[in-house]
């Protein structure tokens, strides 16, 4: 596939959405990946803190460092041209709503995010609202929270019960009210996505979230089946019959987009 025309924006997602048209979303954290991503025509390069867990070896997102992420960020913005690249938050950067401010404004000042993921739901409210009133894009990720991993008590899905489902929803409500840009929704029970999807006038990208997410992401060692261990069940090993890095990234695309991916067995 050839490199998309023009950068991709907020504006340009918002569009797709509306018109009901699916983008693609992955996680790089060197240029070249990020350049392979580019010219599969990956709407939206993630440089996820899942680096932490893939490129240093940790066991959790945890100890990742902003310097980490600035350093992966920019390597990332160095091979795009077009895709937007976001950038996550690390654990303990943004705890008070000014702190947020200022790490964010590092990871888009010295690392060359477009925009900034954190984790966490109505509670961050004032701190999305500040991050959006210094023209800070955000994607609130809800769902599993992988930062919060020792508080859950590991990895698994949520919103299971009726409870959780209308917190989450009234969460991603909340974010979009407070100014954030994208919902992310890990781990979450298909038909519950569907419905925070509807709902919400900003894209929503899933990860085990079901085939109606406005978007997919995953983590592209996963999807390239070279992450050590059990593959998690809402990834899929796109290598697998594929010639080459390049050609997985582009199925990956491919199937994102006509809706394929993920199937039901990916989904809870
Ligand atoms: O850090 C990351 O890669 C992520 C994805 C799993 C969504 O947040």
């Amino acid at each position: 596939m050839t490199a998309l025309a023009s950068p991709i924006t907020l504006t340009t997602l918002r569009n797709l959405k509306r018109n009901a048209q699916k983008f693609a979303c992955l996680t790089a954290y060197d240029a070249s990946f990020a350049q392979l991503c580019e010219d599969a025509g990956v709407e939206v390069v993630l440089v996820g803190d899942s680096l932490g867990m893939v490129i240093q070896g940790h066991d959790s997102t945890l100890p990742v460092t902003l310097n980490d992420m600035i350093y992966h960020t920019a390597n990332v913005r160095r091979a795009t041209r077009h895709a937007l690249v976001m950038a996550d938050m690390p654990f303990m950067t943004y705890v008070r709503a000014e702190q947020a401010v200022f790490s964010a404004g590092r990871l888009m000042k010295e690392g060359g995010a477009h925009m900034v993921k954190l984790e966490g739901g109505a509670a961050f409210v004032e701190t999305v609202r500040a991050m959006a009133t210094n023209g800070i894009p955000v994607c609130a990720h809800l769902g599993l929270l992988p930062q919060s991993v020792n508080k859950l008590g590991g990895y698994r899905v949520q919103g299971k019960d009726e409870a959780s489902a209308t917190a989450m929803l009234n969460d991603a409500r909340a974010m979009q009210d407070a100014g954030a840009d994208i919902v992310l929704l890990e781990c979450v029970p298909a038909t519950l996505a569907a419905q925070i999807t509807k709902a919400l006038e900003i894209p929503v990208i899933g990860i085990g979230a079901g085939v109606d997410c406005d978007s997919q992401v995953l983590v592209i060692y996963d999807m390239l089946g070279i992450t050590p261990g059990k593959r998690p069940k809402f990834s899929h090993d796109f290598l697998r019959g594929q010639a080459s890095v390049s050609d997985a990234i582009a199925a990956y695309v491919s199937a994102v987009k006509s809706g394929t991916f993920p199937a039901v067995e990916h989904s809870f």
